[in-house]
């Protein structure tokens, strides 16, 4: 079939949107879709969108004043999906009148029937249910070459209702896919180049999928079963609850190679009066040991996390709290927010909220500190010599890029053979956002 339409798909947020927005893209091919990577001569462009916090949820209505004149000038077709059209679907449609679709996370797919009725000019189309059937029950399967680091989304939802997050009412109760269809995609991406999986969820460590003789399993032994796949090396999960990290978890890291030694296990806060607030149901004490137990079972392992500062009624000896627990733990990488109310949510509506410039201070001394273990944790890789799974091609000519366990890019000059392989590299040089590295054999000799 000749794919005669472009389609421009955008995406704001987390990976799991990156993982929509490619199955969107999938979906539309057998209607005469072709991707592109701008929206300027696209006939359909979708904003996969993300509510987390205010400043992305704002994003989107800019851009979509940014796009009203390609609408009105080339007739394309606009839709909003993911997190904002499914938190605030009729908000969209009055502030951008413009817009044509207005659809969730759950139910994209049924883009086909949804851009069908736009094609028809039946109306502007706004499906924000929460279907009763799965989606993942009506994607077709994927074809094409995947990515060598694919993602995989084996989890969605969450009911932990921390109380400053959105997700819980944007992508609504915890699901896991079957062991089945998770190791069906898992080996399709395999067979189409994956070399390494990233399992997602919303809280993918709450994983408890049932498998073809009825029982239930944990992400721990998802782990195990999908390690047994020839040609895929490496194996990763992200993000998890520090509640939903139980032995059989820890397990895998001790002895199953392939799953990476660097794990992303926010933790948000390091007060227990405020992580009892935000309804983390575990305090830092218990962080510290798990953390404790994880490191034991694999002594090489990485941390990264995610920290909010400025939650309601947090004081100076709170955010104390939260930097003593970097300062103990050491974190290789993390994200850090100031914390913004969400409509709906319950700390939204708690007193002593944090006024601006007090959490711009403490997001600033926060940040300093993570960037220091940050730096460091680079520079203590400095020569050494570590896996890198080679990716793509690099930005100069016999230049290959790829990442190491810990997610550094790295870029080496290598033969292009090398992509999608892992080889032993020497890390010689810090760049401002890679690794140089050095072959430790013989490039020319080895791809003879
Ligand atoms: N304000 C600030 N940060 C938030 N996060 C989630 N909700 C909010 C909010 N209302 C952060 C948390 C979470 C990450 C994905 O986003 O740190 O782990
Ligand atoms: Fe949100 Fe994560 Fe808490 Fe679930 S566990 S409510 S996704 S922060």
């Amino acid at each position: 079939m000749t794919l005669s339409k472009k389609v421009f798909v955008k995406s704001y947020g987390c990976q799991m949107n990156v993982y929509d927005s490619a199955r969107m893209a999938e979906i539309l091919a057998p209607l005469g879709y072709r991707p592109v990577d701008a929206p300027d001569s696209a006939d359909l462009i979708i904003l996969n969108t993300c509510h987390i916090r205010e400043k992305a949820a704002e994003k989107v209505y800019s851009d979509l004043g940014r796009l009203k004149p390609i609408k009105s000038e080339r007739g394309a077709r606009i839709a909003v999906a993911g997190c904002v059209a499914q938190a605030e679907g009729e908000e969209v449609l009055r502030r951008a009148p413009y817009v044509d679709m207005v659809f969730g996370p759950q139910t994209y797919h049924r883009l086909p029937e949804m851009v069908a009725r736009v094609e028809r000019g039946a109306g502007a189309v706004l499906d924000t249910e929460f279907p009763p059937e799965p989606k993942f029950d009506h994607l077709p399967a994927a074809e094409g070459m995947s990515p060598v680091s694919a993602f995989l989304t084996i989890q969605e939802g969450c009911d932990k209702f921390c109380t400053f997050c959105v997700v819980p009412y944007t992508r609504g109760a915890e699901y896991s896919r079957d062991v089945a269809a998770v190791e069906a995609e898992a080996r399709s991406l395999v067979a189409r180049g994956a070399v390494e999986l990233t399992l997602l969820g919303q809280n993918v460590n709450a994983y408890h999928g049932r498998d073809d003789g009825g029982a239930v399993i944990g992400l721990g032994e998802l782990l195990r079963r999908l390690a047994r796949i020839e040609g895929l090396a490496r194996l990763r999960y992200t993000t998890s609850h520090p509640r939903d990290a139980d032995e059989a978890l820890i397990a895998v890291h001790a002895d199953e190679p392939k799953v990476m030694p660097f794990l992303h296990l926010p933790v948000q806060s390091g007060s227990d009066r405020i992580l009892a607030a935000m309804n983390r149901d575990h305090t830092a004490k218990d962080y510290r040991q798990l953390v404790g137990r994880l490191r034991r079972a694999r002594a090489d392992l990485a941390l990264s996390s995610d920290f909010i500062v400025g939650f309601p009624g947090e004081s100076e000896a709170d955010f104390a709290a939260t930097l003593e627990l970097i300062r103990d733990l050491h974190f290789a990488s993390a994200f850090s927010f100031k914390y913004s109310p969400r409509p709906g949510t319950p700390a939204a509506s708690l007193d002593h909220q944090v006024p601006e410039p007090v959490k711009d201070e403490r997001l600033q001394v926060l940040q300093a500190l993570l960037r220091e273990q940050q730096d460091a944790f680079n520079r203590q890789s400095l020569g050494r010599v570590l896996p890198v799974l080679f990716e793509k091609p690099g930005r100069h000519p016999g230049q290959i890029v790829g990442r190491t366990p810990y997610l550094h890019a790295v870029h080496a000059e290598a033969p292009e053979s090398w992509i999608g392989t892992v080889r032993d590299i020497r890390l010689v040089a810090l760049g401002g956002n890679s690794l140089a590295g050095e072959p430790i054999t013989d490039p020319e000799r080895i791809s003879a």
